[in-house]
């Protein structure tokens, strides 16, 4: 396939495999490079946020990992950039006009209006004899077999893209992670929190999370420089640092 990222040239494709974020974890253990990029057209084991599986149907969906091994201080915002580059990458596709649910869902608006998830992803970091590697994974829905096997799910053919060839879309959501993390390393996390928030669709919104530590409404007001999601609820401010958003109005 076309490569154009530097960055992330060794690319391995395979058929079938468990999860690509354990493979690459373990890769990282083993001494992997930073850059390497996992694709697969089908897991057995794929793994979601918070705990949960990610169900695909083989071949209908851009599955892939890529290695990092980021300054410790540059961590906690790798998952919003690594939903930027995605989004950034749809947008250069064409036809797919997406935006990110804090922290990294890509969504996009369905015919009725209503909000779909098109794309997820997970970020898992991993202490090595090499110092701390970070695994970020990505699912994106291109070509449902049947319509969407969750709830609330969208792929790209009905999302209108311009084109759905896997190859292409990871040669250019490769690209923009190169370009993002380019960003990071040299001027540090403002230009990408400040990047990041114009990609935002959740500030300004009233959203329920759901935090390890339980339930909380507020209205999305700010994204902090951790990356955080910062809230006002009744008048007082609260920071999230993890956790699944609903969007309540
Ligand atoms: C989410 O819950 O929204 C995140 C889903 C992340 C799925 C991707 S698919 C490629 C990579 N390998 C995994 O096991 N999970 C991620």
């Amino acid at each position: 396939m076309k490569v154009t990222s530097q960055r992330f040239s060794e690319i391995r494709w395979v058929e079938e495999t468990g999860s690509t974020n354990r493979d690459l974890l373990d890769a990282a253990i083993g001494g992997g490079a930073a850059g390497s990029v996992l694709v697969t057209d089908h897991q057995t084991a794929g793994r979601g946020r918070q705990g949960r599986t990610w169900v695909d149907d083989p071949g209908r969906s851009l599955l892939f990992s890529v290695l990092l091994r980021p300054d410790a201080a540059h961590v906690s915002v790798l998952p919003l950039v690594k939903g930027m580059a995605i989004v950034d990458a749809l947008r250069e596709l064409g036809g797919v006009n997406a935006s990110l649910k804090w922290p990294n869902d890509v969504l996009v608006l369905d015919v009725d209006g209503s909000e779909r998830k098109l794309a997820g992803t997970l970020a898992e970091a991993v202490t090595t004899s090499e110092g701390l590697a970070v695994v970020i994974g990505s699912g994106i829905n291109v070509a449902f077999v049947t319509g969407p096997p969750i709830e609330g799910a969208i792929d790209l053919v009905s999302a209108g893209a311009a084109s759905v060839d896997r190859e292409q879309l990871l040669d250019l959501v490769l690209t923009k992670l190169d370009h993002w993390l380019s960003e990071l390393e040299q001027n540090g996390v403002s230009p990408i929190i400040a990047a990041y928030r114009s990609r935002c669709c959740t500030l300004g919104r009233v959203v329920t999370l759901q935090t390890p530590s339980g339930e909380v409404i507020g209205e999305a007001v700010d994204i902090d420089r951790s990356g955080a999601l910062v809230l006002d609820v009744d008048g007082v401010r609260q920071v999230v640092f993890a956790g699944d958003t609903h969007h309540r109005a």
